[in-house]
């Protein structure tokens, strides 16, 4: 960042652990202020606590599927300065990998669009006027290859569902945004050793946060409306 630059204010949603976390820990190492989002208050503690050598790291509490999330955002970045330079909507839930879409659990969809989709939503719905007034903004939503149309599987039907939806919540903010310096993209990580992706992934929680940052810190002029997975456009 350069001496005119302002000093950028980031929040990651879910940056408690796995890829969240590390793209915290990035964030800060390039010189954003972080807010380490989590929903539960001592967990966020506890992480921003490990990242507070590298920079300002500072944990806040959201719970991405309350229907006030983006109240709660709102407060929390008039309580730091008033900046939101980008948004990860990282947190998200795979709660029916064992389920086919010919039994899909009711219960489940409405869980998982609640947190995967409506919670990046609401986000993207609080940050977007504070971005307008700066004349700056970058949403990231980490979406997953399962939601890809192209290509699409019959199990986790709830998770799959959602990810195709928050593809779309992508492209109609970016429709929305084109003229406001706002960049709002999908991204899908890869496959991530963390809690959701299992011992067995082939990437480190650091190379799947790489594409994320990678969006939240684009540019101007860069890419928006756009699906990315190791820093490549890839098709819906
Ligand atoms: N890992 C992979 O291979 C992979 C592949 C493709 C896409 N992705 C996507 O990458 C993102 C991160 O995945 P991950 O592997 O790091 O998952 P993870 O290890 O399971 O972590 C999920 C994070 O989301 C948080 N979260 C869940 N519900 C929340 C809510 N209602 N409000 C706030 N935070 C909430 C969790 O908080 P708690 O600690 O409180 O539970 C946790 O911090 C997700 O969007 C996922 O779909 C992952």
């Amino acid at each position: 960042m350069s001496a005119a630059t302002p000093n950028r204010v980031a929040l990651v949603t879910g940056g408690n652990r796995g890829i969240g976390f590390a793209a915290c820990r990035k964030l800060a190492g390039l010189g954003y202020t972080v807010l380490l989002a989590s929903r539960d208050r001592m967990r966020g503690v506890r992480a921003a606590e490990q990242l507070q050598q590298l920079g300002s790291v500072l944990p806040v509490t959201l719970d991405v599927a309350a229907p006030d999330a983006g109240d709660t955002l709102r407060r929390v970045i008039a309580a730091n300065g008033g900046r939101l330079d980008a948004l990860i909507n990282n947190a998200a839930i795979l709660i029916d990998e064992n389920r086919r879409i010919l039994d899909a659990d009711f219960g489940d969809l409405q869980r998982t669009l609640e947190t995967n989709v409506y919670g990046s939503l609401r986000l993207a719905q609080a940050a977007i006027p504070i971005m307008r007034k700066q004349g700056y903004g970058r949403i990231v939503n980490v979406s997953s290859e399962m939601g890809q149309l192209a290509g699409m599987g019959d199990d986790s039907p709830a998770y799959r569902l959602s990810k195709t939806g928050l593809n779309s919540v992508t492209t109609m903010l970016a429709a929305a945004t084109r003229s406001d310096n706002i960049l709002v993209n999908s991204c899908c990580p890869g496959w991530v050793r963390t809690d959701m992706g299992g011992l067995q992934a082939s990437l480190t929680p650091e190379e799947g946060a790489d594409t994320p940052v990678w969006l939240a810190t684009l540019p101007d002029g860069g890419p928006t409306g756009g699906f990315f997975q190791s820093r490549r456009a890839i098709a819906w």
